[in-house]
């Protein structure tokens, strides 16, 4: 069993995506006063989308009965023509490769790379709970593995996002951080966010309410609370969209074999690049 996406010029878009949108999302000319959130699928997008969010508007959380998607909107879902009508500055989500990202050297560009063993697992789930579009809800992890090692899923192989990016990773206008390292340290991750930003936004974290309250509505356990804000479309009896938030879930779900062939799959594909020190991978058995 595998999950169905849409080949759109040879690009692998989710299923609901309009391939109009898509095309009009690549086509947006970057402005300098922007931000791009830049992640591959489940690498803690809406996470570092709430952040921002937060950080830019003083703190507040975002209230009940807005969208994450809306605010700081996906480029390639809902297309060049509305993100063009936000007024600026502007945060834009994409999960696009470097070359297919709209660019402005002075525009800022915040890439959240996750260990590729968590971003299968959290795929799966994803996956198996939008039954409306994927029709996968009864698809096993091993069905989705052979699926995820292949690059056959939406926005394609997880290395040639990652590896796209970290050429990049030393650019003046990227900063580039890790999901790990935020689970492990999200106020230093917080401030780093306002430190790329600008001194506005370090003078807003100067102020220990604002910076406590950003820890606090960005947290897993108050994310979790009301998720209607961060996404729509799953049915109770799946998984929930903020998930389990956790470092090393992998473990309980790969069999030997797979860790071998992704770890395998790793070396092979981060190999002479800084990609391949980002995390320690599974001893190989
Ligand atoms: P899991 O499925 O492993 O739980 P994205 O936003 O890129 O789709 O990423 C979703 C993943 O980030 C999910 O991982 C989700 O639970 C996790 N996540 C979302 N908000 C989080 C938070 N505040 N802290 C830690 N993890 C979070």
């Amino acid at each position: 069993m595998k999950p169905n996406y849409t080949l759109h010029k040879d690009f692998r878009l989710p299923m609901g995506f309009p391939p109009e949108a898509f095309d009009s999302g690549l086509a947006y000319q970057a402005q300098a006063e922007d931000t791009f959130i830049v992640t591959y699928p489940k690498s803690g997008t809406t996470w570092t989308q709430h952040i921002i969010w937060m950080l830019h508007y003083d703190g507040q959380p975002l209230p009940v009965g807005k969208n994450i998607n809306l605010e700081v909107p996906h480029l390639e879902e809902i297309g060049g023509e509305f993100v063009n009508s936000l007024p600026k500055p502007r945060f834009i989500k994409t999960h696009l490769t470097y070359n297919l990202t709209p660019y402005h050297p002075q525009a800022k560009y915040i890439y959240v790379a996750r260990n590729p063993f968590d971003c299968a697992v959290s795929l799966y789930y994803h996956t198996k709970g939008f039954i409306k579009h994927y029709d996968f809800a009864e698809g096993t992890f091993d069905d989705f593995f052979e699926c995820f090692i292949t690059g056959e899923v939406d926005f394609g192989d997880y290395f040639d996002h990652l590896i796209s990016w970290i050429h990049h990773k030393n650019d003046e206008n990227v900063l580039f951080l890790t999901y790990e390292s935020m689970k492990n340290n999200p106020k230093a991750a917080i401030v780093s966010m306002a430190k790329f930003l600008g001194s506005n936004y370090v003078r807003k974290i100067e102020n220990m309410q604002i910076l406590e309250n950003i820890l606090e509505h960005t947290s897993f356990k108050r994310m979790s609370l009301d998720q209607s804000r961060w996404s729509s479309e799953r049915p109770s009896d799946m998984t929930p969209f903020i998930r389990k938030g956790e470092v090393g879930d992998w473990k309980s779900h790969f069999s030997v074999s797979q860790a071998q062939q992704l770890a395998q799959k790793f070396k092979t594909m981060t190999k002479n690049t800084e990609a391949a020190t980002l995390w320690e991978l599974p001893e190989l058995i």
